[in-house]
């Protein structure tokens, strides 16, 4: 039950995604697919793959100590460290405690959560639900994916749409009115099907089904893509109706980065101008449960978002998953630190770092003296 006077606002945003750029042409030596099809058909450009050595949690932890830092939060403050992921660095443990180890966020809980494409607008949910219910102060939701590992890569009609990278965002609990003011989340599981990735417990991991694509990446694209124009109108509709406002009050929808012409499907049936959709989907493809907080990120940084907008973050995808929030934009762009702060900032990383070192030596030390006695 939510508690009157209680808010819950994003203060802090960090992005992080590969340096190894693949743009269309790059695919269109390995694959029979073209730079043409691929920007008419999508509109995606380019793609970030992650190189060997880096997987989710370590794109999320760069992520998250971006976001921290633009809060100025100390880690150890931290309540609660959720990530939205489909592409895990394990089955277990779960990638959120590896970003909450990485991170030096020593009081926090972690979990990770699956709704695929829809995960980050989920995760902002459930994050502004426990704010805002009295139950945690600060928490860091983190959108993270590797796709690039569960692609059938000689399957042109879906390797070409995903990419890599993570984004990150702190909410805070606050008496001030604005932030995460409504949410709506949806599913329709007898959709699975027409989204999946088989690695599981479900499906044998064999030289055979690995070699068949049967564990990477299957889509119906042309039922996604009804789905996806017809949810992103709806539950657009629906959160901006839930907030008490009318659609002509929202400054930016940050969607999730799938298609162009999803997009503008949806611009139509919501009948506002493409240019209130914020899209950067050909820098990064479809990146999944990371797309919504690299655009938004992306959005600050480009001026598009100013205190006091209303914005509309809706996610679709696999499950079938979908959701929406309306944000009131709380902060400005930028906040500017001191040189002091700056520096204190750094002595207290390295010593978080540190401190890490220590307890994981400690835990080491402990179990060989047991492995002795
Ligand atoms: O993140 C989760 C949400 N995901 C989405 O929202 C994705 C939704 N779906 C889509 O965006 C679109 O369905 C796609 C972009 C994936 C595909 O567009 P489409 O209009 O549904 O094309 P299609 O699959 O019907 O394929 C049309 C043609 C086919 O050739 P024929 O049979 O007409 O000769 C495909 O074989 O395009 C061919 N094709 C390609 N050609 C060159 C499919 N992929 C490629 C490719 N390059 N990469």
């Amino acid at each position: 039950m939510p508690q009157i006077g209680r808010y819950a606002h994003i203060t802090g945003w960090g992005a992080h995604v590969p340096s190894r750029a693949v743009t269309n042409d790059d695919l269109s030596q390995i694959l029979p697919t073209s730079d043409a099809w691929i920007r008419q058909m999508t509109g995606i450009v380019e793609r970030r793959i992650a190189e060997e050595g880096e997987y989710t949690s370590t794109m999320a932890i760069q992520a998250g100590r971006q976001a921290l830092k633009m809060a100025n939060l100390d880690p150890l403050t931290l309540d609660l460290v959720i990530c939205a992921t489909s592409t895990p660095d394990y089955l277990m443990p779960n990638t959120a405690s590896l970003i909450q180890d990485g991170l030096g966020a020593g009081k926090a809980a972690a979990f990770d959560l699956n709704t695929a494409c829809s995960g980050f607008v989920y995760a902002v949910s459930v994050a502004a639900g426990l704010i805002k219910g009295g139950l945690y102060e600060r928490i860091l939701v983190i959108g993270a994916e590797s796709m690039s590992r569960v692609m059938n890569w000689s399957d042109r009609s879906t390797c070409v749409l995903f990419g890599d990278g993570a984004g990150a965002v702190v909410l805070e609990a606050s008496d001030r009115p604005g932030g995460v003011l409504a949410s709506k989340l949806g599913s329709d599981g007898s959709g699975g099907d027409q989204l999946m990735v088989g690695l599981g417990t479900r499906l044998p991991i064999t030289e055979d089904s690995v070699a068949r694509g049967e564990t990477a990446m299957k889509m119906n694209g042309q039922q996604v893509f009804r789905f996806a124009t017809r949810i992103m109108n709806e539950a657009t509709r629906e959160v901006t109706a839930m907030a008490g406002l009318q659609l002509g009050d929202i400054d930016l929808i940050i969607p999730h980065q799938a298609n162009t012409r999803i997009l503008e499907v949806a611009a139509k049936q919501l009948s506002i101008p493409p240019g209130r959709i914020y899209a950067n989907l050909h820098r990064y493809g479809n990146t999944s449960a990371a797309s919504i907080p690299l655009a938004l990120v992306d959005a600050l940084a480009e001026g598009r978002i100013r205190a006091g907008d209303h914005l509309v973050f809706v996610g679709f995808g696999g499950g079938l998953t979908w959701g929406a929030c309306l944000v009131e934009w709380s902060y400005g762009p930028r906040r500017h630190w001191s040189v002091s702060q700056r520096a204190w900032r750094w002595m207290r990383d390295r010593v978080a770092g540190v401190k890490r070192g220590l307890h994981s030596l400690d835990r080491r030390l402990s179990g060989a003296s047991r492995g002795k006695g």
